[in-house]
């Protein structure tokens, strides 16, 4: 009874979206620019120090004036070697730590080292002791001056297929073992560490609990029949004809990978108030773009007693919060994607962070569309998706940042969303933003019974398969929301990275299974 009056209490008091003191319990700063410190920089465990075999050089670079006149010891892969005429070889050693080199001084007649100097190429993975000190040259503050070498692994650069100069996306796609070596895929590789990490913090602080949904499952949450089979049945040995085919196969009736998390998501938002689960999501969708995945990482809460608006300002809240935590942390990996992917990024990033969404309904949307006079390929009608050319006109021409849209018509969209009171429109939510269109989807859901049992009668889905979601609404049902964002999407609003591929380590799409 207590717990009861204090939910109400707390969600009368507002604090659905984030509060100001929600975070300074937490020890965090409410403000979105506010610097949110990666752990493991920050508080090293001795133990782990004391395991540790060298230096890392993100370390080395953080914490220069440690090191300056230290003897030290790195370890990493050689970007470039250059011998001068002076006698002196310069080595730009990356260790994947951070973006940043460290430049190796060696001598090219050392007594200790010159034969083996000789060998060191490009890619080859070296370790190197010597003593730090600060840097005469241009582009480093602090360089190494060898007086040990030793190589773990050569790599014959007649061979070795990452030479000092660009290639292309696709090239390195067909080389993903290699690609985390070059500095935009290694990049993207830490940007996504980061994001991961300050997703789990932002729903821990705000007292989310982290469900595991599962990955294999017997609904499809979307109903767009998207989903990928799991069976153990063998193609070359189809069952009898006549038969039920599934009575041999592993679950004894058909099973798929996940599409979305959210309907069992949804059974512990009835339990315990918030949650969130966070995982790999299959669809088998046959679209070769820029911004498909058949598997992708999804991020989904739940929320009980929350209703559109709710889940509205925590997304927004949400996608702010992470594009503050990447231009606090992330600074070196967006400094070089605006230098070298999307000169505009840092202005666009600071401008999200620090602008409100514009929320419109589908209708005045499609308004604007129509009004627009806009040639677009896709019809322009009330009662149409939205196609990814009308979003990114929206959220690139129209408004210029990013765009919440509600209210879409009850027939466009999955079983589960609540319907309006027009009875045309569902409380749904789709959130776009420049460059890349939508990120996230989602909705306030239906709790109350006979509207899911009509939606599920429309919809063609079956009640008696999902008599346990049916069930939710019979004992204890309440208002209650949640969206789902697609992590990659996230990474390539934030990195700039025009195609979806690169931002995951081992893309899967139509054709592509590879690594
Ligand atoms: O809009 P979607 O389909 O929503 C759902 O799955 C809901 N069940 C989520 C929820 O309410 N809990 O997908 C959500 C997001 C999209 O906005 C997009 O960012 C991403 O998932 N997404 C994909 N990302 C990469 N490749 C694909 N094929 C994607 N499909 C969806
Ligand atoms: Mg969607």
């Amino acid at each position: 009874m207590i717990v009861v009056v204090q939910c109400h209490i707390i969600r009368n008091a507002g604090a659905i979206k984030p509060t100001a003191a929600d975070l300074a319990s937490a020890g965090e700063s409410s403000a979105v620019a506010e610097p949110t410190r990666c752990l493991p920089h920050s508080t090293p465990l001795q133990e782990i120090q004391d395991m540790e075999k060298g230096v890392r050089i993100a370390d080395l670079f953080r914490d220069e004036h440690k090191y300056v006149g230290k003897r030290t010891l790195v370890q990493g892969w050689v970007r470039t070697k250059r011998d001068s005429k002076a006698g002196i070889s310069f080595i730009e050693l990356n260790d994947g730590s951070c973006m940043k080199n460290l430049q190796v001084i060696a001598e090219l007649d050392h007594p200790d080292y010159s034969e083996l100097l000789k060998k060191i190429t490009t890619g080859s993975a070296i370790m190197v002791e010597g003593a730090v000190s600060l840097s005469p040259g241009k582009g480093q503050s602090i360089e190494l001056s060898a007086d040990r070498i030793h190589l773990y692994g050569w790599a014959d650069p007649a061979l070795y297929p990452l030479q000092k100069k660009r290639h292309s996306f696709e090239y390195l796609r067909q080389i993903a073992h290699l690609r985390p070596r070059t500095n935009t895929i290694g990049a993207a590789a830490r940007v996504r560490n980061r994001l991961s990490f300050a997703i789990h913090q932002f729903f821990q602080i705000h007292g989310f609990h982290y469900i595991h949904t599962p990955i294999i499952t017997a609904s499809d949450c979307e109903g767009a029949g998207e989903t990928f089979r799991v069976t153990t049945l063998d193609p070359a040995q189809p069952a009898p004809e006549g038969g039920d085919p599934y009575m041999s196969d592993f679950f004894a009736r058909p099973a798929f990978l996940t599409v979305s998390g959210q309907l069992q998501a949804e059974i512990y938002a009835l339990a315990l108030g918030r949650v969130y689960t966070f995982g790999p999501t299959f669809r088998a969708e046959n679209s070769n773009t820029s911004r498909h995945l058949a598997e992708f990482w999804m991020v989904e809460p739940e929320m009980a007693f929350f209703d559109l608006e709710d889940d509205l300002d925590l997304a927004q809240t949400f996608i702010k919060n992470l594009v503050g935590v990447a231009l606090n942390d992330c600074q070196d990996e967006l400094e070089f994607f605006a230098r070298f992917i999307e000169p505009e990024l840092t202005g666009r990033l600071q401008a999200a962070a620090e602008s409100a969404f514009e929320i419109i309904t589908y209708t005045e949307a499609i308004d604007i569309l129509i009004k627009s006079k806009e040639q677009f390929s896709f019809p322009v009608e009330w009662g149409h998706d939205l196609q990814a050319e009308h979003e990114r006109y929206l959220t690139e021409k129209v408004f210029r940042k990013p765009v919440g849209i509600i209210n879409f018509p009850r027939s466009l969209k999955p079983f589960y969303m609540r319907v309006n009171e027009d009875e045309k429109t569902v409380a749904a939510m789709d959130i776009l933003v420049p460059g890349t269109g939508e990120i996230i989807g989602g909705s306030q859901r239906e709790e109350r019974l006979e509207t899911l049992l009509e939606q599920m009668r429309l919809k063609g889905v079956s009640a008696e398969d999902y008599q346990w979601y049916v069930e939710l609404r019979e004992f204890g049902s309440v208002p209650h929301s949640g969206f789902g964002l697609g992590l990659e999407r996230l990474m390539q609003f934030i990195t700039g990275i025009p195609n979806i591929r690169e931002v995951i380590p081992f893309p899967r799409t139509p054709g592509h299974v590879d690594f």
